[in-house]
């Protein structure tokens, strides 16, 4: 379908045929039951029109198998197009664990892109072809809305905490990426190109600008910069919870609640660290609201992810490499 129906943009994604079957079935359910109710109105009109003056119709009491079916049969079209529905948005909401993560900063009216290697890029966005991509997304201002039409799939991009959205491209070429949420005055200019590219090819492109080293490594250097390795040390001694290995996983806070230590708790943890204080610290961090940018936000929890937990290496061994920083 897709280039040859020009009413639908280019099916470019797994979710493409999917949404637009889901898509194409409600615009046939509607015309049918458009087309059966018009006819039926214009029917009964004509069949029993009033053919004199002084006509009585006969008083009707109601049919209870009819009103049976016509609430039965709604709800089950109504269920079976819920399942559906919900199908296909589950399978847009969960990215597969081995998806390459690609993070994207909107701002008034910009789409900026860093991958983890370092490459930048702006309203550009470079994947490979056939694996799945995750974006992590989030905002410098309002809320903004990352939207490939030819994927069927967008999501908004919020400020103050990372939303993501995947997407596994078909075939190659050049897509138009658009914000479809309202933002000011440049909204509509707020716009881009998704490039596709043959893995090789993307390998290639992978090759250039990556100058200031990959992202956690930035992040590294940043880590040190900020001295968050005073208090957050490798041998736990120091006055902040240890940071390796802690991605991922679930943390205990002192007010007893349970946290998942994801992309969006560490953002929260350096901008307010008071929020959710590891249980068996203090409250003693200061902010970094307003020391580091969108970016650095970036660099910083690309970093702690990277650091696994230190492995203790068995006698006579060297320490495995779970203990240096790592390229996720
Ligand atoms: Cu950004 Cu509309």
């Amino acid at each position: 379908m897709g280039s040859r129906l020009p009413l639908f943009p280019d099916q470019a994604s797994t979710f493409a045929s999917e949404v637009d079957a889901l898509y194409l079935f409600l615009v046939a359910l509607t015309v049918f039951f458009s087309v059966l109710i018009a006819g039926t109105i214009l029917y009964f009109a004509i069949k029993y029109r009033r053919r004199s003056e002084d006509e009585r119709p006969p008083t009707i009491e109601g049919g209870l198998a009819l009103e049976f079916t016509w609430t039965i049969v709604p709800f089950l079209i109504a269920m079976f197009i819920f399942g559906w529905g919900a199908q296909v948005y589950f399978r847009q909401f969960r990215a597969p664990d081995d998806a390459t993560e690609v993070w994207v900063v909107g701002k008034q009216w910009m789409w900026k892109v860093q991958h983890l290697g370092g490459q930048r890029e702006i309203n550009e966005l470079h994947v490979p072809v056939g694996r799945a991509v995750k974006l992590i997304m989030t905002s410098e201002d309002v809320i903004h809305d990352f939207y490939v039409p030819a994927f069927r799939t967008k999501r908004d991009v919020l400020p103050n905490r990372y939303s993501t959205l995947w997407f596994r491209p078909t075939r190659t070429g050049v897509f138009h990426l658009f914000c479809a949420e309202y933002c000011g005055t440049k909204h509509s200019g707020m716009v881009g190109s998704v490039y596709v590219m043959e893995p090789a090819d993307y390998q290639q492109w992978l090759t250039g600008g990556r100058a200031e080293g990959s992202l956690s490594e930035q992040g590294a250097r940043l880590f040190q910069d900020l001295a968050c390795d005073n208090c957050h040390r490798e041998d736990g001694r120091g006055r902040g919870p240890r940071l390796e290995g802690v991605f991922g996983t679930t943390v205990l806070l002192d007010n007893g609640q349970r946290v998942t230590a994801d992309e969006t708790y560490l953002r929260e943890s350096i901008l307010n660290p008071g929020a959710k204080i590891v249980s068996g610290h203090q409250n003693i961090m200061p902010t970094f609201q307003g020391l580091v940018t969108e970016e650095d936000l970036i660099r910083l929890v690309e970093y702690i992810k990277s650091i696994g937990p230190k492995v203790e290496a068995p006698p006579g061994e060297t320490a495995p490499a779970a203990a240096t920083p790592t390229q996720r």
